[in-house]
């Protein structure tokens, strides 16, 4: 089996290759960084208008890259939903007219299961486990139970911590995207500089919340005589610490639900763009050596938004005999676990 993924959600364009046996024949991932870097986010309009321009190059590129011909493809699968809209379109239009002019079956993949499923490509994951999921749009704690079978403990309350790293980098006037910018100036900062508040800690529940954590940072700053390097690195180092203690806290109540609802299970998976900072990884295996968890982390390039988790997902489906129907309507809202929260 041999699938081919599209992933175009947000403001990568990408294309990848994967088989059942795990393996990325070929894969590539076209950033549209810098046509929103002066606007400091993704602009909608433009990710779309970029997705149009580039996605049939970045297709035949694969295709050659893998030395693969559309007749050898078993499948096409493509990001269906949740993400900006336009980009959802143009991704799952290119899918289907291939689809249709090649004969070949069409799945619709949800961005967020193509994350949550990244871990049982880069290792050997079984299902039960407990999955947090933290990105730029998406910040939650599911168990996944099986293929499309996902069970909600909680989510943010407000923004996700991918937003909350890149809001902190534009607030010290840092650019964007935030996270690895914040990442790098903590290492030199004091994470006992500033102290920040620590939304819902020690509430039950697997709930998040940081809006309170950004308006903290905006009376600190607001409090400094002059913006300059030192003070960003502080600000940096006590934000990430602030943001590890919440997740310690957030975990432990997750891990302990999780264990008495699924005894079976042994592995914590950690998914989506924020999984590269390297200080929260070093949290998430602290929390996992302390309750007695696996812990999993995909590689870098598997956490950040890419193709071949896409076309990962389509194997898991398509191993399944799960395939979607070319009528099936791009989704800009599609939560995982949709019982919970639809
Ligand atoms: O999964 P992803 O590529 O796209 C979404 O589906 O949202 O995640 C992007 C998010 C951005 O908010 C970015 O700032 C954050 O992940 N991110 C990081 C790091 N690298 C990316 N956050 C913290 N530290 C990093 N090293
Ligand atoms: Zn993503």
């Amino acid at each position: 089996m041999m699938i081919l993924g599209i992933e175009t959600s947000c403001d990568e364009t990408s294309a990848a290759i994967v088989t059942e046996g795990k393996q990325v024949l070929a894969h590539t991932v076209l950033s549209q960084l810098a046509e929103h870097a002066p606007y400091g986010g993704v602009v909608p309009e433009i990710a779309a208008r970029s997705h149009i321009d580039t996605l049939n190059g970045i297709i035949e590129q694969t295709l050659a890259k893998a030395n693969v011909g559309y007749q050898d493809l078993s499948a096409i699968a493509a990001t269906g939903g949740p993400g900006l809209i336009g980009g959802v379109i143009v991704g799952t239009m290119t899918a289907k007219a291939i689809a249709s002019v090649h004969q070949k079956p069409f799945l619709a993949i949800n961005h967020l299961e193509g994350h949550a499923l990244s871990a049982r490509l880069s290792n050997a994951v079984e299902f039960p486990f407990l999955l947090l999921l933290v990105s730029g749009g998406h910040c939650q704690l599911l168990v996944a139970e099986g293929v499309g079978k996902y069970h909600k403990l909680g989510g943010t309350l407000d923004d996700a911590l991918g937003e909350a790293f890149d809001k902190t980098a534009k607030m010290l006037g840092m650019g964007y995207p935030g996270g690895p910018a914040v990442e790098r100036m903590a290492r030199v900062g004091n994470p006992y500089a500033y102290e920040f508040p620590e939304p819902l800690k020690g509430r039950e529940g697997c709930d998040f919340s940081f809006s309170g954590l950004k308006t903290a940072i905006r009376h600190a700053l607001a409090a400094e005589k002059k913006l300059h390097d030192g003070v960003r690195a502080d600000i940096c180092a006590s934000f990430q610490h602030t943001v590890g203690q919440i997740m310690q806290d957030r975990l432990a109540n997750a891990i302990h639900l999780f264990k008495r609802q699924y005894p079976k299970g042994k592995t914590l998976v950690v998914a989506g763009g924020v999984a590269a900072n390297q200080y929260m990884r070093s949290i998430f295996s602290e929390i996992c050596a302390d309750h007695q968890l696996e812990l999993v982390i995909p590689p870098a390039w598997l956490c950040t938004d890419n193709a071949a988790m896409i076309a990962w997902a389509g194997v898991e489906k398509f191993t399944l005999g799960l395939t979607d129907s070319l009528q099936f309507e791009p989704r800009a809202r599609w939560p995982l676990a949709e019982a919970e929260t639809a």
